[in-house]
């Protein structure tokens, strides 16, 4: 039995829309989450401004992810919400784990390699840190799980490296060991132009994703432009290998549904794809319509947001400050 208590924490960038990828991947798991844990949300500014954001757009993407979370089914009254730069926690203990964490292991991030591209000399520091800060945020509440997509694995790896490193070399059993949470039918969401390319906010192509904020025109729409191949679809996962953009289309609706995966390539076998990506886009309508329609009328209502992000912050400071004086003083820093 761990000393720890079950806390939960995670956290998404206001760096442009939220996309299924986010929905599947992460939010929509966290919801389930708010009745057996204490469950805390994050809207992560700080790590968004590691890559050039506009002050008006990232001010109004923090309201949005905010809103998406809300209407996705989080709970304001259940779970705490509130943006990262409100806590200053945050970039504090993300001062303290720059000192813990070695080049090396960050050398090693598949994250930074992807996103600063061929131009690592003109990334910011920031970006390079990034996961750093992402440690700090998690264990500046002794957070235990993480609920996220599986593009955040190694993030958490390095989570668990910062954790352990502190523990040894100060002699102390502070930090907890971290397990990652990654589950549901589709923890890695692919491009619908390219099966073998994440879904992303920041693909160029508005037909590669679907963003929480499409209408249900544009999201039945670019279900049915989605890439696909000329095969009827298999009876079995088997019959999926090597052909990623059904297999991602499958995933997606297994998630939608809350199905087996299996079970839909039953159910779907030998059919043509028109038929499988009406149904889909009725589906993805009847599921993400609404959640698109309540992040317009909250975003209607930027004072209802800011009072959670407020209310949210305050809530938050009272469990990150005393743990971050802790780590302080274990690590020498007078404060008389
Ligand atoms: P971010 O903002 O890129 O994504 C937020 C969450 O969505 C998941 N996700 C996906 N899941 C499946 N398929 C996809 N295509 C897809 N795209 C995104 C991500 O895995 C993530 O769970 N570094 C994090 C944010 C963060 C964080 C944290 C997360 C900062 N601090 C502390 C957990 C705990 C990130 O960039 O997520």
């Amino acid at each position: 039995m761990s000393a720890f208590k079950q806390r939960v924490f995670s956290g998404v960038q206001p760096s442009g829309n939220l996309t299924l990828g986010n929905y599947l991947g992460a939010i929509k798991n966290w919801v389930g989450l708010q009745d057996s844990y204490e469950t805390i949300f994050c809207v992560v500014d700080l790590h968004a401004i590691t890559t050039w954001q506009e002050p008006e757009v990232l001010r109004n993407a923090t309201r949005e992810v905010a809103a998406g979370m809300i209407a996705s089914g989080v709970d304001p009254k259940k779970s705490i919400i509130f943006n990262q730069s409100q806590v200053s926690a945050h970039a504090e203990l993300a001062w303290i784990f720059n000192c813990v964490a070695r080049m090396g292991w960050l050398n090693r991030m598949t994250q930074f390699k992807e996103k600063a591209g061929k131009h690592k000399e003109r990334a910011s520091v920031g970006l390079y840190v990034y996961p750093d800060l992402m440690a700090a945020d998690i264990l500046t509440y002794l957070a235990t799980h993480v609920p996220v997509g599986a593009d955040q694995k190694q993030h958490l790896e390095l989570t668990r490296d910062i954790a352990q490193k502190f523990n040894n070399d100060y002699g102390v059993n502070f930090f907890p060991e971290v397990e990652p949470l990654i589950f549901g039918a589709a923890t890695r969401v692919m491009s619908l132009r390219d099966g073998t390319a994440k879904m992303s906010k920041s693909d160029p192509s508005e037909n590669s994703r679907i963003n929480l904020t499409d209408d249900r025109d544009s999201i039945a729409k670019k279900i049915r432009k989605a890439r696909t191949d000329s095969e009827p679809l298999p009876g079995t996962l088997e019959g999926l290998e090597g052909r990623a953009e059904a297999m991602n289309l499958i995933n997606i609706f297994a998630a939608l549904s809350e199905r087996e995966a299996k079970d839909i390539c039953q159910e779907y076998e030998g059919k043509g794809f028109a038929e499988f990506k009406n149904d889909l886009a009725d589906l993805s309508v009847s599921v993400l319509g609404p959640i698109s329609e309540e992040m317009s009328r909250l975003m209607g209502d930027k004072s209802y947001l800011d009072s959670i992000l407020r209310e949210g912050a305050r809530n938050a400071d009272e469990i990150a400050t005393p743990i971050l004086k802790q780590a302080q003083d274990i690590v020498g820093l007078l404060r008389p």
